[in-house]
């Protein structure tokens, strides 16, 4: 059957080529036994606290649907266990959980007749391609190596002012610690960006999957800071198992929509009961217990924390050392080093692209960053996305727990930087 002519023209020609190749490269030198260092595909190193583990088998036998929006004991767990760790203000009927929070996002995006989303720049990968699917216009605020790659009050009034059609509405995704910067917005930022929410009602999607991986805990810490605490009537906020309880797998999400989005909620739980039905069972009664056990989580937090946080240093200095522009992160698991100090050094080798540059340095020492296009980035932006886990997540298991290991990372970092002083 022919069907070219009649699939989405943007998804066939989605971004995906690009993370795709670089994929490809590293399969291709596995097979040649060749030594691969791998940067690229973030997902958590550490394996899930084995008192949740075993929740999640003793509940195998669990085989009935639950109700759309979530377990209800699931849901009140999630409120206070966000009470208690990060001071949100949350009722249960306002949560709705789901297969992971990516779906969720999708689902309130799809909730939108018409919406404009707007996207930092750079951005996780998959806001625009979801936005596109649920059929919105997509338009980015630009972000720069000096300005931490956040974006700023006047940036966003001017965005607004200027606006084409200010009559949809519009929804801005804000995501922090960010995937793929390591950055987040202090109080200060959050603040001054909620005066401009409010004045243009923009309707605000805070994704803090790894807020509960921000390296310093507390706000006094300059830690943990959040939008919805300046702004909560506007604020939808996501999260979930995926990223600080090593459970990407589990496909466990959930997210929280406010009753002064008159309508969202009720509408969102109806795109998730026409779609995904409900979260597995068996792994909602295992999240229950992970919500529960706040000493538990504590723990396995603190630890986790250290460690990326030490992981993150390092690697930041040696890469400052070698003239890349690089900020340490402050949570979660990513580096988005710029090499445009190497703009005239790489051109000579014919490199003048994010995705040029990637794929030479996985051919040349096989290794695996992401290309800052992929992230909404400019082509001819030399950044790049560095996933700091390539190391063995279980040492925290161990008691003592060692002083962090992770050579494989040490000698990665070492060959980039090698690599960059023969150019
Ligand atoms: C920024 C960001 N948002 C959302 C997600 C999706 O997480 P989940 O596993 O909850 O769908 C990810 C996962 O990679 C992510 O990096």
């Amino acid at each position: 059957m022919r069907t070219t002519a009649h699939i989405s023209k943007y998804l066939r020609e989605s971004k995906h080529s690009e993370t795709l190749l670089v994929n490809q490269l590293s399969i291709n030198r596995a097979n040649n036994n060749q030594q691969i260092f791998k940067f690229g595909f973030g997902q958590s190193p550490f394996p899930v606290p084995v008192e949740i583990s075993q929740a999640l088998a003793e509940s195998a036998y669990r085989k009935e649907y639950m109700s759309v929006q979530g377990h209800p004991p699931l849901r009140e767990a999630i409120v206070n266990f966000h009470r208690i760790q990060e001071g949100k203000n949350w009722q249960s009927d306002n949560i709705i959980v789901g297969t992971g929070s990516k779906i969720l996002l999708f689902c309130v995006m799809a909730a939108f007749e018409k919406a404009e989303v707007l996207v930092p720049a750079p951005s996780w990968v998959s806001y625009e391609p979801q936005a596109k699917l649920a059929g919105h216009k997509v338009s980015w605020l630009v972000t720069s190596f000096a300005d931490k790659w956040k974006i700023n009050a006047e940036q966003l009034t001017d965005f607004c002012i200027k606006r084409e059609n200010p009559e949809i509405p519009l929804l801005l995704i804000l995501n922090y610690p960010s995937n793929p910067t390591g950055q987040t917005y202090n109080s200060q930022q959050l603040f001054e960006l909620a005066k401009v929410m409010r004045e243009h009602n923009i309707i605000v999607i805070a994704d803090e999957i790894y807020s509960l991986l921000n390296y310093k805990k507390s706000i006094s810490e300059q830690g943990y800071s959040s939008i919805v605490d300046y702004y909560p009537e506007g604020c939808i906020v996501s999260s979930g198992l995926s990223k600080w309880c090593g459970a990407g797998g589990w496909r466990l999400g959930f997210i929280h929509i406010p009753n002064e989005l008159e309508g969202l909620l009720n509408t969102v739980i109806g795109v998730a009961s026409e779609t995904y039905s409900c979260a597995p069972t068996p792994i909602q009664i295992a999240a229950t217990k992970a919500y529960q056990e706040i000493e538990l989580a504590d723990n396995f937090l603190t630890k986790q924390t250290k460690l990326l946080d030490e992981v993150s240093q390092y690697c930041t200095e040696k890469l400052t050392e070698a003239n890349i522009n690089v900020h340490c992160a402050q949570g979660g698991f990513y580096l988005f080093p710029d090499f445009s100090n190497y703009t005239e050094k790489l051109s000579k080798i014919k490199i003048k692209t994010s995705e040029q540059l990637t794929s030479t340095l996985m051919n040349d020492i096989g290794v695996a960053l992401l290309p800052g296009s992929a992230f909404g980035m400019d082509k001819s932006s030399l950044t790049t996305r560095l996933a700091f886990v390539d190391f063995d997540g279980e040492q925290i298991n161990k008691a003592p727990m060692p002083s962090p290991q992770f050579e494989k990372i040490k000698l990665g970092i070492e060959q980039l930087c090698l690599w960059l002083s023969t150019l």
